[in-house]
């Protein structure tokens, strides 16, 4: 067993610069019902920009990464569903289990997480730097060499996925997948339109082709994501621009059953209604910034039956999805490393955002030595 408390690299962000600091932690033995991870991997994804660039307010200081898999190093009292050696996926929303969203299967909703306040359920965490307390990242905190999360928030996984593909299925795959097949229930022949293929974008775009949805259409700024989301199964792909609906409705034959938007830009959810056809539904996947409302016309959508839902983290049970995704990579019906356009180190984070903001790579992964 690791002997713990230990030290480890971690990319620290301090509440205020955009960038991250890589420093030393302290991380202490994983309490009763916590566990201790040695991560192999963490994909840097969308919502760790948001916080960075200010566009949601978190407590500080805080270990960065949300999208995380890695190795059990040592288990703490009163832990069963994990033994030191599994390999996990991290949860970034882990479940109480004893609410009611919890136990009727709605996890997704869980009420009595703390994870959106980045600590562990008995209300600590078990990193700091010089004696001060550091926050893991909604509890998970992957930008580091090992971190401490709830036995709720580490679901184990079959060793043959690799870490940096696992990684992904614990953030963009499971919040794609989800949307697609959780909260859209896309069936084989229906139309799709995904505004933004990044790498949320370009997990739905995978699921969609999973579950065989057609056309498929996907739309974004940038060539070299578009060209992403044609590998990976795009039928169409389109830059935005004013006759973008015009465009949907010829290829669809009167507008998408469904519409996703996955870049958490106000203008675009405000587009997603325009594309779809009567009786579609519109799915908000991206997060916008915080107090950022949008404005629809709730005429248009009520005669015509367009419905318009939120999505968030695609209502991922992750102790059912997780290994499912992981299954359906390992058949290879979900070519995850697709995603993966750059491996990096630890130090070569703040690179991968400046890539991110200008609108490159599909999906930044760090994997640990
Ligand atoms: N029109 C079309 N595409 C755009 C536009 C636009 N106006 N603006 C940006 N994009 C594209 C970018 O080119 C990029 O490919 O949106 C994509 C966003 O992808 P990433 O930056 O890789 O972000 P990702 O990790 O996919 O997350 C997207 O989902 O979960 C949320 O918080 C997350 O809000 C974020 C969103
Ligand atoms: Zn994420």
């Amino acid at each position: 067993m690791i002997p713990a408390p230990l030290k480890a690299r971690a990319a620290v962000h301090n509440g205020e610069s955009s960038s991250l600091d890589i420093r030393t932690i302290d991380v202490a033995a994983p309490g009763p019902g916590s566990v201790l991870v040695r991560l192999g991997a963490s994909g840097v994804c969308g919502s760790d920009r948001h916080v960075l660039d200010g566009d949601w307010q978190l407590p500080s200081p805080t270990v960065m990464g949300h999208e995380g898999a890695g190795t059990v190093a040592a288990i703490g009292e009163g832990v069963v569903d994990v033994a030191v050696g599994d390999h996990v996926i991290l949860s970034w929303f882990y479940p109480c289990r004893r609410c009611t969203a919890c136990v009727s299967g709605r996890s997704y909703v869980c009420t009595g997480s703390r994870a959106e306040e980045c600590l562990l359920p008995d209300g600590t965490s078990a990193l700091s730097e010089n004696g001060t307390r550091v926050f893991p990242y909604l509890a998970v905190g992957s930008m580091s060499e090992y971190t401490v999360v709830p036995e709720s928030g580490a679901i184990k996984v079959p060793a043959a996925v690799p870490f940096d593909v696992a990684s992904l299925i614990g953030c963009s795959i499971a919040t794609g997948y989800g949307a697609v097949v959780n909260d859209a229930a896309v069936q084989a022949g229906q139309s799709a339109v995904v505004v933004g293929t990044g790498g949320v974008g370009l997990s739905i775009i995978m699921a969609l082709n999973l579950v065989g949805a057609n056309p498929i259409i996907a739309v974004d700024l940038s060539e070299e994501k578009l060209a992403a989301a044609r590998e990976l199964g795009a039928t169409h792909t389109l830059q935005p621009g004013n006759d973008l609906a015009a465009q949907i409705q010829e290829i669809t034959g009167g507008g998408a059953d469904f519409a996703f938007e996955a870049i958490g830009r106000v203008q675009t959810i405000e587009s997603l209604p325009g594309l779809i056809t009567g009786g579609g539904k519109a799915v908000i996947v991206g997060l916008p910034p915080q107090d950022a409302p949008v404005s629809i016309d709730a005429l248009e959508l009520a005669e015509s039956g367009k419905s318009l839902i939120g999505s968030n983290y695609g209502s991922t049970v992750p102790g059912r999805d997780f290994p499912r995704l992981a299954e359906l990579y390992l058949a290879g019906k979900l070519p995850v490393d697709k995603l993966i356009s750059d491996r990096i180190k630890l130090d070569e984070v703040n690179e991968a955002f400046d890539a991110m903001r200008r609108g490159e790579r599909a999906r930044s992964v760090i994997v640990f030595d």
